[in-house]
C-alpha cells in the first residue's frame, strides 16, 4: 500500500560540507516524521534559482525520530544541486515525501553485505541503521576515488564490519568494490547497492553468477517523482516499470541488465 504523501517546509539546522561537491543537510520538521523506509527519497523545491523548475529527487540518508530530523546527502551536479549547497541554518527547504518504495528485509540468516559507491551511498547509512535496528549485523562495502572522498565511514562502523576500497589506493584495497577481496568468498546471501551505474551493474553480474539476491537503488533521471509523466520508466521482465513508484529500488532478476 502506498503511504500518504506530505508536503512540508523542512527547517535547515546544519549545512556540512564534505569535500568541494559533496554536503549533507540536516533538516527538522514541524510535525512527525510517519515512518520512512530506506530506498525512500523526497523530491526538494529549488527556490532561488528560476531555471530550474522541477524539484530534484533526493534520497534519505539517515533519520532521527526523537529529534524530528532527517538528512540529505547531496553532491553538487548541476544548478539545483548547486542552489541547495547554499542553504544556511534557518532556511527552509520545501520537499515532497516519502516517495517510492523501499529496500527489503532479509531473510532470519542471510549474511548481509551493503556496497556503495560514492555519493550513491547516500540512502545506504539509513539501509545500514534499519537493519540493524532489526537485528542483522550487516557488512559494509564501500567505494571511492580516493582517500579524501570517503564519507560516512566513521558511522558506517558503528553499524558492521566496513570495507573500504579507493581507485588510487590511498585507502582500504586499491581498485573498484567488486575488486576487492572480501567478494573473493561466496559468503554472502543478500547484497544491497547503490551507487553508479556501472557499479551496480558489476555487482549484480556477481550475485546473478552466484546465486545472492541482490537489490540495487536506480538513479534514473526523474521529472514529478509520482508516476505521471513516464520519464523515469526502467525496461523489466514485468514490463515498462516507473523508478519513482514501482522503485527506486528494484531486485536485479527483475531488470534486464
Ligand atoms: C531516486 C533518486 C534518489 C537520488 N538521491 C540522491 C542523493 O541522495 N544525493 C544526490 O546527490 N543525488 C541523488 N540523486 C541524483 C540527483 O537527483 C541529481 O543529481 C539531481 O537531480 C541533479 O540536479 P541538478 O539541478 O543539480 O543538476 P541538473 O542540471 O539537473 O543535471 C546536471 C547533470 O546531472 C545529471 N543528472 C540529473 N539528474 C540525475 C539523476 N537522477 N541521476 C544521475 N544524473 C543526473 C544530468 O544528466 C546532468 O548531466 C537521486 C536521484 C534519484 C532518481
Ligand atoms: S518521474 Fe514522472 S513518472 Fe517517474
Amino acid at each position: 500500500m502506498q503511504m500518504a504523501k506530505r508536503i512540508e517546509d523542512l527547517k535547515v539546522v546544519d549545512n556540512k560540507r564534505i569535500n568541494n561537491d559533496v554536503f549533507i543537510l540536516e533538516l527538522s520538521g514541524n510535525n512527525y516524521f510517519p515512518e520512512l523506509k530506506p530506498g525512500q527519497f523526497v523530491q526538494a523545491r529549488i527556490d532561488g534559482s528560476p531555471g530550474t523548475f522541477l524539484r530534484r529527487p533526493l534520497s534519505i540518508h539517515d533519520v532521527d525520530y526523537s529529534g524530528n530530523k532527517i538528512k540529505l546527502l547531496v553532491q553538487i551536479a548541476g544548478k539545483g544541486t548547486e542552489t541547495l549547497s547554499g542553504l544556511n541554518k534557518g532556511d527552509t527547504l520545501n520537499i515532497i515525501y516519502p516517495l517510492g518504495n523501499s529496500f527489503t528485509l532479509p531473510r532470519p540468516d542471510d549474511h548481509v553485505l551493503i556496497v556503495g559507491g560514492g555519493c550513491g551511498a547516500a540512502p545506504l547509512l539509513f539501509l545500514g541503521k534499519y537493519l540493524k535496528s532489526n537485528g542483522y549485523s550487516p557488512d559494509i562495502l564501500l567505494g571511492f576515488r580516493n582517500s579524501e572522498r570517503i564519507i560516512g565511514y566513521e558511522e558506517y562502523s558503528e553499524i558492521g564490519r566496513v570495507f573500504l576500497t579507493t581507485e588510487d589506493g590511498s585507502r582500504g584495497e586499491k581498485g573498484f568494490v567488486t575488486d576487492h577481496s572480501v567478494l573473493a568468498g561466496t559468503g554472502y546471501n543478500h547484497i544491497y547497492c547503490c551507487g553508479p551505474d556501472a557499479m551496480m551493474k558489476a555487482v549484480a553480474k556477481y550475485c546473478l553468477k552466484r546465486g545472492i539476491t541482490c537489490e540495487v537503488s536506480l538513479e534514473n533521471l526523474m521529472a514529478c517523482g509520482i508516476g505521471a509523466c513516464l520519464c523515469c520508466v526502467v525496461d523489466t521482465v514485468k514490463g515498462n516499470l516507473c523508478t519513482c513508484i514501482d522503485g527506486p529500488v528494484f531486485n536485479i532478476t527483475d531488470l534486464k541488465w
